[in-house]
Order: C-alpha cells, then structure tokens, then sequence
C-alpha cells in the first residue's frame, strides 16, 4: 500500500474510460485526480450518461463509438466498466487495436475468454489488468500481513457474508457479481485456489438469475470457506470470520475497526491421564490495528499506470483474474448440479 500510495510516474498515461453506469463513472473520478492519468476520452452507449459525465468534466471528449477510441492513436490504455457480457469483445477489440486494458471484474465471461485475452496481451506486450480492487484496500492487506506472518497460527476455516438488498443484474448471477470480491481476496490471502467447490443458488426474484448463493471452497491443507452472496438481504454485510488455531480475526468493511483481532482459541493439551481429554478455552484481548485511510480504488489504478509505465505484473495481475474465473465456473457449474462438488485444476497438483 505504501509503496503504490508514494508511486511517482516518469509519464501521464492517456486513458479512455468505457461504460459509465453505476460504477465507471468512480473510475473517471479517481483517474481524473491521479498525477499518473490523463483521462482523454469516455464512451458509453447511452447519450444521458454522457451528458451526465459532462457537465463534471467539460474538458473531457465524449463519444458513444467505441471504435473511435480504438482509432485514436493518442489513447494509450481503455478502462472498460461495462456488463460482463461485453468485457471479451471490447477487452479483445482494444488489446488488438494495441491498446493496454483495464477491465471490470471479472475478467471475461469464461476461463477460455480469458486465456485468450491474455495470450493476445501476451503476444501484443501489453498490460491487461483485471479490477480486483479489493487487493488494495488497507484492511486486506492488514488480514493478509496477519495471515502470512504466522500470528494467527494454522488457518481453520473462513466464513464470509457479502449480502445486501440490490443491486439485482440483468444479465449476471449473483455469483458473477459479488463472488470476484470474496474469491480473489481469499486468493490474495491464500496464495492458492481451492481444490473443490460446491454451492447452491436460488433464483428468488427474476427467473433464471440466481440472486443467493451459498459457496463452500476446499484447500488442500484442509482449510474450508464458506462464501454467502446475496442481493437479497435486509441489512448490508461485508463481514469475514478467519478462524486460526492461535488467533481469530474479523474483517468488517462497512465498520470504522474494519479489523479486529481476537487473541481466543482453544488448546487441546495433551491428556494427563489416558483418554482424559480436557480443553482449555481462551479468550485474551482484542486488537483493532491502525489502518491507513487510503481509497483502494486509487492504489488499483495507480498500479495499472505504473504496469504499464514500469513494464511490470500489476497486484490485480490477469493471472488473478484467470484464477478468480476458475472459482467462479467451478461454483457455477456445481450450482447447475444442484449443489454437487467439482474439482478445479488444482485438485490435480
Ligand atoms: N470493482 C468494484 O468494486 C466494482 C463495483 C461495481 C461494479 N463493478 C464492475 O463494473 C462493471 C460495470 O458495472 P455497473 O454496475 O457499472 O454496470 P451498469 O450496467 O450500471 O453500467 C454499464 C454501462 O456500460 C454501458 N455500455 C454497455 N455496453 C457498452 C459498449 N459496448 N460501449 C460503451 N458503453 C457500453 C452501458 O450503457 C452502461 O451505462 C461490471 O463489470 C461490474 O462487475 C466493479
């Protein structure tokens, strides 16, 4: 976080942003202010969302044709914030008009997309970055510093909640939506992916697009996570439970003590007498580290200048993005079995 936050280019990064629904339009906001960016054009299909991102910034070129972007030979890098449906096709357009690209998560709609994605970034040397923007934010990297230095003890199991009521996607399962977050974040705390996946869904709402979904991720050193998602909740909750065998901790991104340490456990001594097995529970203090007030989305795309200015992998690197993809297929397909478990790739390493 340090290092990205005191990031200081040698080159302003031209930069056209795509789609500014809901969630671009935070995207033109943070590049617009980055020392590292020059955000010289915006596309959207939509004439009022054009308008819309105008009148805040007069200055910048607005166009509803997107392959007059991929024309324009001063546009450097596309940041592209449409539905999922369309990240291959525009994400492919650009590499392939040479351009670097920023694409929303996830990456694609499939694991093929994207290993075609990045095997044309691959032959065009171009940065192709997926927006994992919760590998930037402060209070993960505070769980991840605790997880790798050990003080938590072996890892258990983790339990996380990302439910809220809305915002229901047309033409994505909640899955698709919600998962990425849940699913590279324990990537970047793990360093591994799981061996097996199983879930459920229902389709309350709208038919055919599951707006609950109840996952179960194995490791191969036994760890289990348990990943809720929903649309449909009464409350807002962005909370994780890591249960260590020295430590425990509570992640909660909606509180101002976004993480908690909780130095509780229980031992399991050896018995005095044979088969006397007596356990001793322990709860000890809770600790709420400092956590540095930076905006995540602000450390992600700084990172992506800095990718492609540096010629070097950025955090949220496209080989997360596969990674998150796999998990998202093996949910899906054993959601589409009912809830059956399905090996990943990993299961065979
Ligand atoms: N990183 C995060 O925390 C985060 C948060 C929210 C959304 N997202 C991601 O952002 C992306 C967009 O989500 P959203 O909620 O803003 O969607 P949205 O539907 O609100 O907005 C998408 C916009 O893209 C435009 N669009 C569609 N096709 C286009 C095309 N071919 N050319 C130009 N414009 C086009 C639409 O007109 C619309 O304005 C998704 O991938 C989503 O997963 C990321």
């Amino acid at each position: 976080v340090a290092s990205l936050n005191g990031y200081r280019p040698s080159k302003l990064v031209r930069i056209g942003v795509v789609g500014l629904g809901y969630w671009g339009p935070n995207l033109v906001r943070v590049l617009h202010e980055l020392e590292c960016a020059d955000v010289v054009a915006v596309c959207d299909l939509e004439g009022a969302a054009l308008t819309k991102i105008g009148r805040r910034y007069p200055a910048i070129r607005r166009t509803s044709d997107f392959e007059e972007l991929l024309r324009d030979g001063s546009v450097d890098a596309l940041v592209i914030a449409t539905p999922v449906g369309t990240h291959f096709e525009l994400a492919r357009a650009a590499l392939e008009a040479g351009k670097h690209v920023f694409v929303e998560k996830p990456m694609a709609g499939s694991v093929a997309e994207a290993e075609t994605l990045i095997a044309i970034a691959e032959d065009c040397g171009l940065t192709l970055m997926p927006g994992h923007t919760f590998l930037y934010s402060p209070p993960v990297n505070a769980v991840r510093d605790l997880i790798r230095s050990g003080e938590l003890g072996e890892i258990y199991f983790i339990s996380t909640s990302r439910v809220n009521l809305g915002l229901h996607q047309p033409d994505a399962s909640v899955i698709w939506d919600l998962g990425p977050h849940d699913f590279s974040i324990l990537h970047y705390w793990l360093d591994e992916s799981p061996v097996q996946v199983s879930a459920v869904t229902r389709c309350c709402v709208m038919p055919g697009i599951p707006d609950v979904a109840f996952v179960n991720l194995e490791y191969a050193g036994g760890m289990i996570a348990h990943v809720e998602l929903s649309w449909l909740a009464p409350s807002k909750l962005r909370r994780t439970a890591i249960c260590g065998s020295r430590k425990m901790v509570v992640y909660d991104d909606t509180s101002n003590e976004p993480v908690r340490v909780f130095d509780s456990g229980v031992d399991l001594p050896d018995p005095a007498d044979f088969g006397q097995y007596k356990l001793s529970y322990r709860t000890g203090g809770i600790l709420s580290p400092a956590i540095p007030p930076v905006e995540p989305l602000s450390l992600e795309l700084r990172d992506f200048c800095r990718a492609l200015i540096d010629r070097v992998t950025p955090r949220s690197s496209s080989a997360v993005g596969l990674e998150v993809l796999a998990m998202l297929a093996a949910a899906a397909e054993s959601a589409e079995l009912g809830g059956q478990v399905v090996l990943t790739s990993a299961s065979a390493s």
